[in-house]
Order: structure tokens, then sequence, then C-alpha cells
């Protein structure tokens, strides 16, 4: 398969795995209604957020929504991933974008965006997809790192979708009217989008001039253009009229699955028994949806300058406009196609929070992270409006959205690990439990751990001893080492669990010993420390 290759590159492919833990801060005052409703925004850089959130959402997320900096060169954007090759280490910190003129700069993005969407194919559930909004100036290139990363099998589609309504005069040479979405499964074997609802125009084509009591039906051609000898045979209407299929022509289905439809009234001759046959085919019998289609014109998909004002109406010039927003609309499209509700649908670059607002008022549980100070200006009056149902705008009326609901607002914390490999003082049992659970099994912890029984999982059961005295120092005594007592006092695993594997400090026990007990021995820090 080609590959693209950059500058950077090398230092980036694996950099998602060096990417620090760090622990998620909750601000009880920036988050609005019931802190329950398993909504999260989080602000800060999404590399770090995103390996923050890992341990608890890591494959549960059915549909991602990005919508990145395009590359344009006349915006700003930050490259500060402290990846230590020497290219990096020059253009650390650098504001990007700004010159159009510098060539690195495509380097830069995609060493940006790499390390990123790596961590972003962890989070997809089975069944998910994600989907990312890019312009002419990247989309090329992102297809090549998207193959890369979530496998070329797995690409669906690239949309093209109408932003526009109309040229800009300033263009000088083309003025460029769409945007690519890319979609990408996690397995396009098992992934299926939902329909999209059949339009009022899609069903005025289906009438009753019969009055059947299966109601409305629209007439389909009984012919097809490949010829078979056993599909050309005679057909008589009421009116005694012999119809043979048109030249070089067959019959759609057998003498015999005619004769049955012709039994059960689905063959048409006209009002008057004379014309030629069709087939009814029953709106109340076709797919109640049509497939998505790749190319998203404004009038259903909304455009930018619709998205400019929505914002503006939502915030009655209170806010400095947010300069790039999408329209509800088109998020309202890729929800719908890509999730259900009640399904977890992530954005990490939430910019004015229109993915969250979008999947909030169609019943979605949502994720978004954003770095800059907008997530505090702009996302979170945004979601206090949407929860109080003063939002009266975008998709509102569409969905019937009344409000309800809440979301919780958190920022970066402490990283789990200080810079001698051990575990932050100020690393809570809970924390450390989904960490450590994450680690053994690459799935989020089921539940609140509260015990050295942390979880089971596939015939393990998984226990954590961690304490810590006043000073935060590890204490023996108070439970960090697995000794003969220690395993004593060990709570009985669930019947099926084969295996106890137990998380420690330190460990008194004799191999043979923890063999004949069915206990697997890890050591903390240094067992818990890669992804
Ligand atoms: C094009 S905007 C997204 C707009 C969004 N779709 C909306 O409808 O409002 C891109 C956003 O990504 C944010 N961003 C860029 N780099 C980021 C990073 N490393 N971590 C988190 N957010 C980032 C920017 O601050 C900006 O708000």
């Amino acid at each position: 398969m080609p590959t693209l290759d950059w500058i950077g590159k090398k230092a980036v492919v694996n950099h998602h795995r060096e990417v620090p833990y760090r622990l998620l801060h909750c601000d009880r005052e920036k988050s609005f209604g019931d802190p329950e409703a398993g909504n999260l925004l989080v602000q800060g850089d999404n590399l770090e957020a995103l390996k923050a959130l890992l341990p608890y959402y890591a494959g549960k997320v059915k549909c991602i929504y990005i919508d990145p900096p395009y590359n344009t060169g006349n915006e700003s954007w930050v490259y500060n991933d402290n990846v230590n090759s020497p290219e990096i280490r020059a253009w650390l910190g650098k504001v990007v974008g700004k010159e159009a003129e510098d060539l690195s700069r495509h380097d830069k993005w995609l060493c940006m965006m790499y390390p990123r969407l790596r961590l972003l194919k962890e989070f997809l559930r089975e069944d998910g997809s994600i989907w990312i909004s890019i312009d002419d100036n990247e989309a090329h290139a992102l297809k090549l790192i998207c193959d890369e990363i979530f496998g070329r099998q797995n690409f669906i589609v690239n949309i093209v979708w109408q932003k526009k309504y109309a040229a800009t005069n300033d263009s000088t040479q083309f003025s460029d009217l769409h945007d690519h979405i890319l979609l990408y499964s996690k397995s396009a074997k098992i992934w299926l989008p939902n329909l999209i609802e059949r339009s009022e125009k899609l069903n005025e084509k289906y009438a009753n001039p019969d009055n059947d009591p299966r109601g409305p039906w629209y007439s389909t051609n009984l012919s097809v253009k490949t010829y078979s000898e056993s599909y050309d045979y005679d057909i008589v209407s009421p009116a005694g009229i012999s119809f043979r299929p048109p030249p070089s022509r067959a019959w759609v289905v057998s003498a015999e699955k005619y004769s049955e439809l012709f039994s059960d009234n689905r063959i048409w001759f006209g009002k008057n028994g004379k014309s030629r046959p069709y087939k009814k085919t029953f709106l109340s019998e076709v797919r109640q949806g049509t497939i998505p289609v790749s190319f998203w014109v404004h009038e259903f998909a909304g455009h930018n300058v619709g998205a400019k004002s929505e914002i503006r109406k939502l915030f009655e010039g209170k806010q400095e406009l947010f300069d790039t927003p999408k329209p509800e609309l088109l998020l309202r499209r890729i929800i719908h196609i890509g999730s259900n509700p009640n399904d977890l649908v992530l954005d990490s670059f939430a910019g004015s929070g229109t993915t969250g607002a979008v999947a909030h008022k169609m019943g979605r549980r949502h994720i978004s992270i954003e770095m800059g100070d907008h997530a505090k200006t702009h996302i979170v009056p945004r979601y206090q409006k949407v929860i109080a149902g003063e939002d009266q705008g975008g998709i509102t009326e569409s969905v019937n959205w009344q409000g309800g609901g809440g979301f919780r607002y958190c920022t970066l914390g402490a990283p789990l690990f200080d810079p001698e490999g051990d575990i932050n003082a100020a690393v809570s049992f809970r924390d450390l439990a989904a960490h450590v659970f994450f680690c053994e099994t690459g799935s989020p912890i089921p539940r609140r751990a509260t015990g050295p029984l942390i979880g089971h999982f596939q015939g393990r059961a998984i226990y954590l001893l961690y304490a810590r005295d006043s000073a935060g120092v590890a204490n023996p005594r108070a439970g960090n080492v697995l000794n003969g007592a220690m395993l004593a006092d060990l709570p009985e695993p669930k019947d099926d669990a084969a295996v106890r594997v137990v998380y420690a400090e330190g460990c008194t026990l004799s191999d043979t010993r923890l063999r004949k007990e069915g206990v697997i021995f890890k050591h903390i820090p240094y067992q818990i420390a890669g992804m």
C-alpha cells in the first residue's frame, strides 16, 4: 500500500505511547445540569486529553467527528507536542500557518495530526466510525495517513459538502465551494449507516388509483435489460391484450412468480386494463429511508454563512464571533448516519461546540475537547443554553428539543507518573485503579473501584494493592506489597475467575507459591506505564 513520508514522521508514529497520562480535574462551577448525564467538556490539548480519557472510554465511542485546523496558511495553530527529535525540537512551540510560504507547515501539520488520529482510533467501537472535515489544502495528505492508521479497507467514502452557495468574487483562479468529509469505519465489514429519512418529495410519487387497501404504491418497470429466454413469455391483460417484453429485454420475474404477483393484485395494466403491465411497489413495503449519498448540497446540510448566523443568534453579540463554526444541519446529518440515541459521540477539535450541542439535542452522549479559551467563553454558555432549553436556533425545532441533561467541565490535572517514573502522590486509588484495569485489559473499568478487587475480565480477577501513608510514601504495612497476610485477605473473586492478577509495588511470595495459588503478580509502576 502506498504510504506518505514527511519530515518528522519517524518521530511521531509512536508518539501517542509517550504522551503522559494525566488526571482529569472536574470543575463543578463550570459544569451545568445533571452531572451524571454522561457528557463531558475538557479544556486542554487534545493529545493529552485523549490520553487521559482513554482508560475510561477506549472502545466505547460510536461516532467521532473532527474539524481540525485546515492549514490554509491564513490561520494559526500551535505545534508544541514535545517530540524529542532534532527537526521537531527546531519547530517546537512555534505558531504555524501564518506565512503561506512556510513549506514545512505541511510537515508540521502531519506531525500534529498523526498521533491524535492514532489515539482517536483507540476510542472507536467495533461498529464505530470517524468523520473528518478538511479542505483541499490537506485533504489528500490526510487521506493517505488515514489509510495508514485506520486501514485502507476501512475507508468508506469522501463526502463532498457544498459549504458555500455562491462563488466568492475575490478568487483569482477557482472559487472553492466545497469541503471534504473523510469517513472511515473501525471495521468496514460490520459498519452500517443509518438510512436517511425519506423526503416528502420522494413519497409524493406514490398514489393509489385503484384504492388498494395496502395504501399508496408506485408503478415500476416489469422488464429488464438482461435477456433470458425463460423470462420471455406472454402476459395477457384483464382486457385480453397479450404483451411480450420490449425487444432484447425480458420480464423481471419468472412466469410462476408473475402468476403469484397477479393473483395478489400487484400488477397494474392501467385504469382500463389495456396498458403494458407494471409492478406495484407499495410505500408501506419500501425501506423507510434511503442510502446516504456522497454529495451533500447546502439545502440539506447547511453552509458556512448559515453556521455563523447560528452562532451570532445564539450569543446575540455578547461574545466575539467564533470564526469557523460548522452548521448544525451538517452535524445532524453526520450524527444521524453515524450513531443512535444514547451512543457516545466525540469531537476533539470542538471549536464553538457544534458537535456537542447537536449530539445533545439528538439524545446522544457526548465528549468534546477544546484547547482554546472559547471552551469557556463559547462552549460552556452554548451547552448551558441547550440544556436550559433556551437555544431556539439550529436544529432545535426540527428535532423538537425542549432542554434537559447536563455536562461536566474538566481540565487536565497532574500527570499519573512523576518525572522519576513513580506514581504521582496526588493520584487517588480510584484513578489508579481505572488506569491499572485499562493497562491489564485494554478496556475501561466497568465501575468505580472502591477496594482491592477492582474488576473481572475474561476469566481474570484484577486486584490493586495501593495505599500510602500521610506523606504520600508507599507503606508496606498499609498494603502496597503482596505478602502472605495480604494474599489471605484478598476478597474472593467470581467463580469463573481462573487467575488472580495482583498489581502491587512489591511481592514477598515465591514464584512457586504464586503459581500454587493461581496468582500473577504485576509490578507497579513499571507494568502500567505504557499504553
Ligand atoms: C475549525 S475549529 C472547529 C470548529 C467546530 N467544528 C465548530 O463547529 O465550532 C478547530 C478547533 O480546534 C481547536 N484546536 C486546534 N488544535 C487543538 C488541540 N491540539 N487540542 C484541542 N483543540 C485544538 C482550535 O482551537 C479550534 O477551536
